[in-house]
């Protein structure tokens, strides 16, 4: 099979690695790719993958790559490509794709839409509400006593969540997105909900428009700093599985998410075909859904390819042709942890081109892998390319033997103002 994988990041670079493992795979494309993909080997045949200049974006771009090399099967990693489309037009193109279609997407590309699905499917999420209008958002922050999340309703490149405390923040906030567009477009509505206290899980199911298959628990931590402290990022570390929802109480947080779920798409006629991974609170009342994604997280994909023992393409077809009832999801019993290596600055601005040092003695300690997020490959050796540069990822037989072997490997690597948490998993081990 010839392998068409659209993105350029951490999360790109675990599923290249997977989908590579697979003796399916003869060929792969990655557009755009990073330097650790660039360097990936096919296990069938030894070639590298080849990385081609296209942005995730240029959906004209792709498609006329696409009828040319005419891949098997094209893999997208990120959210926009699919809310603008790009599997609705390769398919009208003959050519097939894995991920949700555009009205699909949505599940992401609006946070009105998913908390309007949720509401209407008994979804468990929290109280909330939308609006366009100023006057009566601020009436509904008051009711909250300003203790809420206003969220821009589209794409702000994970940044349009604004957490408030009191109702001058919350004002604040409104204004921010409705008023002065701070995030555009996709602040022309905003959903408030009211602010949750609790532990956050990420969960990850794979759905073929009929059936989803759930994974299991993964837990990032979105802040910069040690303790949750600091700005937001992308992501800094995760670890699987989370011991905070496990066993039974997985199987029913999945099955009060799912079921609803797969009832209202079969009602509205979404056909979801890709991996819808809500966001989790676990509450004193029980797990809420905080916002839904129509992809893979990043860095969760990190563990969890790490951890899964099916061939990921034969999974990724299924999930596209819809036979996946008749698939058995086999993970590994041991835990893995991924440590995410960033650029001094980030999740501000940050310089790129430093020299990454030790990345081979780093993959040299048994069960551990080094994904690339932002890197490019310099003639001698890598430089930095991005804000998060590397996501060094270790499996162990428990969660701290895995948590210590990801942090033995990047004691051994070094860039000039490489930042990182130290606590990754650090909840999960008390
Ligand atoms: P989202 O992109 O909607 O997941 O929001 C980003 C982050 O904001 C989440 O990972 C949570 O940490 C936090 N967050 C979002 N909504 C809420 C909420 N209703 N209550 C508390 N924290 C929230
Ligand atoms: N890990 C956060 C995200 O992928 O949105």
């Amino acid at each position: 099979m010839k392998i068409l994988l659209i993105g350029s990041g951490g999360r790109e670079h675990a599923l290249a690695w997977k989908l590579a493992q697979s003796a399916h795979v003869k060929k792969m494309w990655c557009a755009p790719g990073n330097g650790g993909i660039g360097r990936e080997r096919l296990a069938a045949g030894g070639e590298c993958i080849e990385c081609v200049n296209l942005g995730a974006e240029d959906l004209p771009g792709l498609l006329a790559f696409a009828r040319e090399k005419r891949p098997d099967l094209t893999v997208v990693g990120p959210d926009n490509p699919l809310a603008l489309g790009i599997v609705d037009l390769f398919q009208e193109h003959g050519l097939r794709i894995w991920g949700p279609n555009r009205r699909a997407a949505r599940f992401e590309s609006s946070k009105a839409f998913a908390q309007e699905f949720m509401r209407k499917y008994g979804i468990p999420t929290a109280r909330a509400a939308t609006f366009t209008e100023v006057a009566p958002a601020r009436e509904f922050a008051d009711s909250l006593g300003g203790r809420c999340a206003v969220k821009a309703d589209g794409l702000a490149l994970g940044k349009g969540v604004l957490l408030c405390r009191e109702v001058a923040e919350a004002h604040r906030a409104i204004e921010d997105i409705l008023v002065k567009k701070s995030f555009g477009s996709a602040g022309s509505a905003v959903v408030i909900q009211e602010y949750l206290e609790g532990t956050e899980v990420s969960l990850h199911a794979l759905c073929d428009g009929r059936a989803a298959k759930l994974f299991p628990t993964s837990q990032d931590h979105k802040r910069a700093g040690e303790g949750d402290t600091g700005p937001n990022t992308g992501g800094m570390g995760t670890y699987s599985p989370a011991p905070f929802l496990a066993g039974d109480a997985l199987t029913e947080a999945g099955q009060l998410i799912l079921r609803p779920w797969l009832k209202g798409c079969a009602a509205e006629g979404i056909d979801f075909r890709g991996i819808l991974y809500p966001g989790l609170m676990l509450t004193a009342t029980g797990p809420k859904v905080l916002e839904f994604n129509a992809r893979f997280g990043d860095p969760e994909t990190q563990v969890y390819v790490t951890r899964l023992e099916n061939d990921l393409v034969e999974l990724l077809m299924a999930s596209v042709e819809g036979s996946l009832a008749r698939v058995d999801l086999k993970w590994s019993p041991n835990c893995a942890v991924c440590v995410v290596l960033a650029s001094a600055g980030y999740p501000g601005p940050y310089a790129k081109g430093k020299p990454i040092h030790g990345l081979a003695e780093a993959e040299k300690l048994p069960g551990v892998k080094v994904f690339h997020a932002g890197t490019a490959w310099q003639g001698a050796g890598f430089v930095t390319h991005g804000g998060r540069v590397l996501g060094v990822t270790a499996l162990g037989a428990d969660l701290r033997s895995a948590r210590d072997q990801a942090y033995a490997a990047v004691e051994r690597i070094q860039f000039e103002g490489m930042q990182f948490r130290r606590d990754i998993a650090a909840k999960a081990l008390g």
